[in-house]
């Protein structure tokens, strides 16, 4: 039994596939996209997880919680149970003009601005995903007419100064943050979100794959607050995106 998300070889039935949301309250939702008959696993802190069945494939969802931190204890956990493909579906802010609330983003590489990653490899170590699960990931919008983006994500270690966010209790954002918004757009990084550089940079350097794709919950050139209104949706569509992502991997 592993100490933090309280899972064993057993319990996973042969599972080599891993769906990683950062929210525990989307865990169940994403499981019944996944499979009618899923079964919960367990559940302690910020890790809950459900089994499911996709095609011939058991497949565990396993939330991570929010940031770089939480989601490498899941990854280094899951692996040492045999989990070699990881999925993360999340959400996120864009940072291009042409990215709508609803879309989604498909990262082909990560920013590392967070921490976490540098306990992993050194900072110049670049953080990709595999190409098998980005290419999938593209084959599964496309199959279900979403719209979808591909490219640089930028994943920072807190959603509010890392993220050049100014409607906090402070109103500051530290000199060495103030500006970089603006740079990662001028820069073609279409999005911000909180894991990914995490878990490529992890993923890649153990030899094992993930891929990345986020539903567009604000426009950071129009505002700095998530629009929650287009939760549920999106909740859905992530599911079926990553329900037929594994499809297509597995007949790969
Ligand atoms: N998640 C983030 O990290 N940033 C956003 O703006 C939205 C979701």
């Amino acid at each position: 039994m592993l100490y933090h998300i309280k899972l064993s070889k057993e319990m996973l039935n042969g599972a080599k596939i891993a769906v990683l949301p950062g929210d525990p309250g989307r865990v169940k939702t994403l499981a019944e996209i996944f499979d009618s008959n899923s079964t919960f696993l367990a559940q302690n802190r910020e890790y809950t997880s459900y089994l499911s069945k996709i095609g011939n494939e058991h497949v565990v969802t396993c939330s991570t919680g929010i940031g770089g931190p939480s989601l490498s204890i899941a990854v280094e956990e899951l692996a040492q149970l045999g989990i070699k493909y990881f999925i993360r579906p999340g959400t996120t802010g864009g940072l291009q003009e042409k990215i709508d609330i609803g879309d989604f983003i498909i990262s082909t590489g990560a920013v590392r601005l967070d921490g976490a990653s540098t306990h992993f490899a050194p900072i110049n170590y670049p953080a990709v995903p595999s190409f098998d699960v980005a290419s999938s990931l593209v084959e599964a919008c496309k199959n279900l007419n979403l719209n979808y983006h591909t490219g640089i994500t930028a994943s920072s270690d807190t959603f509010y100064p890392g993220q050049e966010r100014y409607n906090t209790y402070s109103r500051y954002v530290v000199r060495h943050l103030q500006g970089t918004m603006d740079e990662w757009k001028k820069l073609n990084v279409l999005n911000f979100e909180m894991e990914a550089a995490t878990l490529f940079t992890m993923t890649s350097s153990m030899g094992l794959k993930a891929g990345c794709v986020c539903a567009v919950i604000a426009n950071r050139t129009r505002s700095e607050k998530p629009d929650d209104t287009v939760l549920k949706n999106v909740e859905i569509n992530l599911g079926k995106i990553v329900k037929e992502t594994i499809l297509i991997l597995v007949n790969k």
